[in-house]
């Protein structure tokens, strides 16, 4: 199936599977795929190595501030799939880890590090033919998105997606931990004075509560077909 060169947005809560779905989605059709989640990640993780945030977990925006535009975070492809980058270092398992996921939600939640990140998404999509997920692609950072995905899932359910992920990859949260940390960030998220994670009114809601992958594919290729009048 052919489509055209569009934006595609997909926000929702946190562990409802955007990426996957977004990584999916890039695959099947050819899009470039951007995770602006990424680049809050790494903005805290560069917070958290230069001695910004401190055992409280206060953030020294004056610090952060002064040196945030001469960030060099962007994603490179690497054997066709997206990587995040602190200038040449590879940050992609960094940024996944407890330790920057605790402290993500209020990074984010500072206008001037959203600036920034809006203004690299706008840069790394000129031309469109884009898929990004987050919290605020289609209400905020594109509001005209031809296309947008609001995805949601059980609360239970979506800390078990992550606590497996975070055992898959040796940590050892428990799984108290990962579902307050869920919890507190979805109460952040969406309560935050800039860009507070809503669904735009013209986005289709996916819960994919008990949905498989393929299952997420037919829904968006049907939504594909009969929005953009593609016959297969
Ligand atoms: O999708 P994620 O869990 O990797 O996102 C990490 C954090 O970044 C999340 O707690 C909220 C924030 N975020 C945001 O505020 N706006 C976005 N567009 C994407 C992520």
């Amino acid at each position: 199936m052919i489509i055209p060169d569009i934006i595609i947005a997909v926000d929702g809560f946190s562990s409802t599977g955007k990426s996957t779905f977004a990584k999916m989605v890039a695959k099947e059709f050819s899009f470039l795929y951007l995770d602006s989640g990424a680049m809050y990640r790494g903005v805290t993780l560069y917070a958290l190595e230069n001695g910004m945030i401190d055992s409280e977990g206060k953030i020294d925006e004056k610090s952060l501030k002064a040196c945030i535009d001469s960030l060099d975070l962007h994603f490179r492809n690497i054997d066709g799939a997206t990587k995040t980058f602190l200038g040449d270092r590879c940050i992609e398992g960094e940024i996944r880890t407890l330790a920057v996921s605790s402290h993500v939600s209020p990074v984010s939640a500072i206008p001037f590090v959203r600036n920034y990140v809006d203004d690299r998404l706008h840069r790394f999509s000129e031309g469109g033919r884009v898929i990004m997920d987050g919290r605020d692609i289609g209400t905020t950072v594109f509001p005209d998105a031809e296309l947008k995905i609001f995805m949601t899932a059980d609360t239970q359910v979506r800390a078990q997606r992550r606590y497996d992920e975070m055992v898959a990859k040796g940590e050892t949260p428990s799984f108290e931990d990962v579902l307050k940390n869920l919890q507190e960030r979805d109460y952040i998220d969406s309560h935050r004075e800039v860009s507070p994670l809503s669904r735009a009114e013209d986005a289709y809601v996916m819960d994919n509560t008990e949905m498989t992958m393929h299952e997420e594919l037919v829904w968006i290729t049907g939504l594909i077909q009969g929005k953009f009048g593609i016959l297969e």
